[in-house]
């Protein structure tokens, strides 16, 4: 078969990838942020075999059996590559660490002799370090059910780098920040160097297998000043359009999810116009039916069920997801959480929104 003809079957076959064609599908297809975690037990059961959590990333034969395990349980339309965006940083030479309850460590990037020291793009080390995630997506995908997407992802550039200098997540990013003031060239060159070595990180990911990538800009909603008073798009939505742009030059076609975490209801309807993603991915915090009101009915977007809905299941959980299929009615939408499910949501809850949204109202 011709290569567009292989990607046209596997489209028709996939509900994920005809919604993200702009195919509005009754009841939506349905996938979760952390889809694979600490809320199964299953997942703690392997995570305790493979030691860190770091060994599980780059052991392709434990994230492979952690990326299907909600796949088994649950039958989401689509399937994501278990991993974290931090191997990225870690590839390029930086120390990172997850500390157990408190989340990952990294040694912060102060100036510019740590930058100095980090791998350049084009630096052959960098991918072999990341060649355990490749094996992963095609070992994955070969044994995914045909029908389900499998997404791969990375971290936006600016999201990825306020972890390098800050070391840790901080609520406002106090030194990623500070260096956007001390040392505004040097922030640009690390979101360069992010932009240039995720856009093959992402490319290797499709071609290893992956039908479609998530870009996740959790930190959106805290940026530094800009000059031009326009930070969304200086630090955040044009180097995630660099990076649109270059997956393209690679895989013509390439299908992309843009989540840009509390960039709120104006930030979310620039994600698609301002980066070219295909979806955009929109978080809790955002009024999906006014976003859907703003943007055109074209627009393919995902979410955006708030987690703590989730853990509080009863009749909020069947109300939010009503909300949800009533803003989204006749429109390409990809069912998802507003951000990630946590460790403590109960099972039963994540049985009832499936049961929910599958059953209709
Ligand atoms: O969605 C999935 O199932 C795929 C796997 C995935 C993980 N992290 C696994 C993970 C994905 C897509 C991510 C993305 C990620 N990682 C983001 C962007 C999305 C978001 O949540 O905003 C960010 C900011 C990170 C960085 C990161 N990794 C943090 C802040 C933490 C600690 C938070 C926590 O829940 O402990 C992690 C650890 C992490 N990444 C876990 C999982 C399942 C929990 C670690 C464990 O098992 O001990």
């Amino acid at each position: 078969m011709r290569a567009s003809g292989m990607a046209e079957a596997k489209t028709a076959d996939r509900p994920v990838l005809r919604v993200m064609s702009g195919e509005a599908i009754s009841p939506p297809p349905a996938w979760m942020m952390r889809q694979a975690g600490r809320y199964l037990p299953e997942y703690r059961a392997t995570r305790a075999e493979a030691g860190s959590f770091l060994d599980l990333c780059y052991n392709p034969a434990f994230a492979t059996e952690v990326t299907l395990q909600p796949i088994r349980r649950f039958g989401f339309e689509a399937s994501i590559l278990f991993s974290d965006i931090l191997v990225v940083p870690h590839a390029l030479g930086q120390d990172v660490r997850f500390v157990e309850g408190e989340g990952p460590r990294l040694d912060a990037l102060e100036g510019r002799a740590q930058f100095e020291r980090l791998r350049e793009a084009g630096d052959p080390a960098i991918f072999s370090h990341l060649a355990p995630v490749f094996e992963a997506v095609e070992r994955i995908r070969g044994a995914l059910p045909h029908e389900t997407t499998l997404l791969g992802f990375c971290g936006a550039p600016w999201t990825v780098a306020s972890y390098m200098i800050g070391g840790r997540g901080t609520p406002d990013l106090a030194p990623a920040r500070a260096l956007a003031a001390s040392d505004p060239a040097l922030l640009d060159a690390l979101l360069d160097r992010l932009v240039t070595v995720q856009i093959e990180y992402l490319v290797r990911q499709l071609r290893a297998g992956a039908d479609a990538v998530q870009i996740f800009e959790s930190h959106a909603g805290v940026l530094p000043d800009s000059a031009d008073g326009d930070a969304l798009k200086r630090f955040s939505l044009g180097p995630i359009a660099r990076m649109v742009g270059g997956i393209r030059a690679e895989v013509p076609g390439a299908k992309i999810i843009v989540f840009a975490r509390g960039s709120g209801l104006d930030g979310h309807a620039r994600v698609i116009p301002e980066t070219g993603a295909d979806v955009v991915g929109v978080d809790w915090g955002v009024d999906l039916a006014a976003l859907r009101g703003r943007v055109p009915a074209t627009t393919v977007t995902q979410g955006n069920l708030h987690p703590e809905t989730l853990i509080e299941g009863g009749r909020a959980l069947d109300a939010a997801v009503d909300a949800i299929l009533a803003a989204t009615e006749g429109q390409p939408h990809i069912f998802n959480l507003g951000h990630g499910i946590t460790p403590q949501t109960p099972i039963a809850h994540v049985e009832q929104m499936l049961a929910r949204l599958r059953g209709g109202r």
